[in-house]
C-alpha cells in the first residue's frame, strides 16, 4: 500500500474517452492529488484538460516522463502500454492499466475491487483493469456464485461504440448524420456500417471462431472470479448506442435460486442496483445507466430449459465501472482510502 497525504498521479491517454473520464472521476471523488500530469500522443501535446478549476497542459508521452510519479492510470492501447508501463514501474510508480496488455499475465492482478480487491496487494508494479463487459458481468456473477455456485454462463453483449474509443463515437455520429441527409456513409473504425446496424468486431480466430472481445470476456471472468474451469461462452455485438454496455446473461447454478432469492442476493452486492419490476415494465437501459457508477440488473427470471437456470439483463456504463471508475477505485484501495 502506498501511504502519503497526497499523490502525484498521471493519466496516460488523457485525451481519449477513458482518460477524460478518469480525470473527471479523480475530481469528483476528491482523490488526494498533489500534482496531476496528463500524457497523450504528440498530436495532443500542448492542448489542455480541465481539472479542479485548473487547465492542465497535456504533454507527449515518452518513456522518460515518470520521475516522481506515484500512480499512473493507463488509458492507451495495449501495444503502447506494454512498451511504456515497465518504464513507469522502473521509475517507482504503480500502473493501473486499462488496456488488455497485462490482464492475463499471471504476475499481474486483474481487479474489480468489490469482487477481488483483496488481490490488489499482490501486485509487482502493474495492476490490470478488466475489459468493459467483463467488469459488470463479474459484479453480477460473484454474489450468485457465492450463494449457489456457478456451473455454466452464457453471455451475449450489446456494446456501445464508446467501448472502441473516441473515434468510434465520431463514426456513429457522422454515419447517422450522413444517412439522415442522404449522403455517402464513410467507414474508418469499423469495417461495417455501425449506424442503424448491429455488427461484430471481425477479428475472429479462424480456428475457434471467437473474436478477441469474446475471448477476453471468457478468460478475464474466469481469472477475476478465480474459477479457472468455469464453463462460460460469449457472443459480443456492437450496437449503435453511444454509451453503456448491456448483456444478456444465462446462468446455470448448482443450487436452485428463485428470481426473488436472486434479487435479494444481488441487491446486497455493493456497486449493484437491482432495477427489476416486470409488472410495471421496469428494467435498466443503456441510456438510463449512462453516467452512473453502479451496475444495473433487471429481467431476473427463471430459465426452465435447464436445471437451476436463471436469466438476467446486466447494464453498466463502460466508461465508468467498465473502465475509469474501476481504475480509480483500485487506486483508492492502493492508498488505503477504502
Ligand atoms: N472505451 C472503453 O469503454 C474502454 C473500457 C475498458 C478499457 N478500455 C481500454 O482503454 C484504452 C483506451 O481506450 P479509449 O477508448 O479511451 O481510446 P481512445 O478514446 O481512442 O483514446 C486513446 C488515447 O491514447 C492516446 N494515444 C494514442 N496514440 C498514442 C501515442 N502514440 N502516444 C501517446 N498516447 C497515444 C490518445 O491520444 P491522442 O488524443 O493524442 O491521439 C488518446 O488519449 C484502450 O486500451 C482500451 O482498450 C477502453
Amino acid at each position: 500500500m502506498l501511504k502519503k497525504h497526497s499523490y502525484h498521479v498521471a493519466v496516460m491517454g488523457a485525451t481519449g474517452v477513458v482518460g477524460q473520464e478518469m480525470v473527471s472521476i479523480l475530481e469528483e471523488r476528491k482523490f488526494p492529488i498533489s500534482k496531476l500530469s496528463l500524457f497523450a500522443s504528440e498530436r495532443s501535446a500542448g492542448t489542455t484538460v480541465s481539472f479542479c478549476d485548473e487547465e492542465i497542459v497535456v504533454s507527449e508521452l515518452t518513456e522518460n516522463v515518470f520521475a516522481g510519479i506515484d500512480i499512473v492510470l493507463g488509458a492507451t492501447d495495449s501495444a503502447l502500454s506494454k512498451k511504456i508501463s515497465p518504464h513507469a514501474v522502473s521509475a517507482g510508480a504503480v500502473v493501473i492499466d486499462n488496456s488488455s496488455a497485462f490482464r492475463m499475465d499471471t504476475k499481474v492482478p486483474l481487479i474489480v475491487p468489490e469482487v477481488n480487491g483483496n488481490q490488489i496487494a499482490t501486485h509487482h508494479g502493474i495492476i490490470a483493469n478488466p475489459n468493459c463487459s467483463a467488469a459488470p458481468l463479474v459484479m453480477a456473477l460473484k454474489p450468485l456464485h457465492d450463494a449457489a455456485v456457478l456451473r455454466r454462463v452464457i453471455v451475449t453483449t450489446f456494446q456501445s461504440v464508446s467501448g472502441t474509443g473516441i473515434g468510434a463515437m465520431d463514426e456513429l455520429m457522422d454515419q447517422t448524420r450522413a444517412i439522415l441527409s442522404f449522403q455517402d456513409v464513410k467507414r474508418n473504425v469499423y469495417k461495417e456500417q455501425i449506424a442503424f446496424n448491429c455488427i461484430v468486431n471481425w477479428d475472429a480466430d479462424s480456428f475457434t471462431g471467437f473474436t478477441e472481445e469474446e475471448t477476453k470476456i471468457m478468460e478475464e471472468t474466469r481469472k477475476i472470479l478465480n474459477l479457472p474451469a468455469l464453463a462460460i461462452t460469449a457472443t459480443t455485438i456492437r450496437v449503435p448506442v453511444f454509451r453503456s454496455h448491456s448483456e444478456s446473461v444465462n446462468i446455470e447454478l448448482q443450487k436452485k435460486l428463485t428470481p426473488n432469492e436472486a434479487r435479494a442476493i444481488l441487491s446486497m452486492m455493493p456497486g449493484v442496483v437491482v432495477l427489476d419490476d416486470p409488472s410495471r415494465g421496469i428494467y435498466p437501459t443503456p441510456l438510463g445507466v449512462a453516467g452512473q457508477d453502479d451496475v444495473y440488473l433487471g429481467r431476473i427470471r427463471e430459465d426452465r430449459s435447464v436445471l437451476n437456470g436463471l436469466h438476467l439483463w446486466v447494464v453498466g456504463d463502460n466508461l465508468r465501472k467498465g473502465a475509469a471508475l474501476n481504475a480509480v477505485q483500485i487506486a483508492e484501495h492502493l492508498i488505503g482510502g477504502v
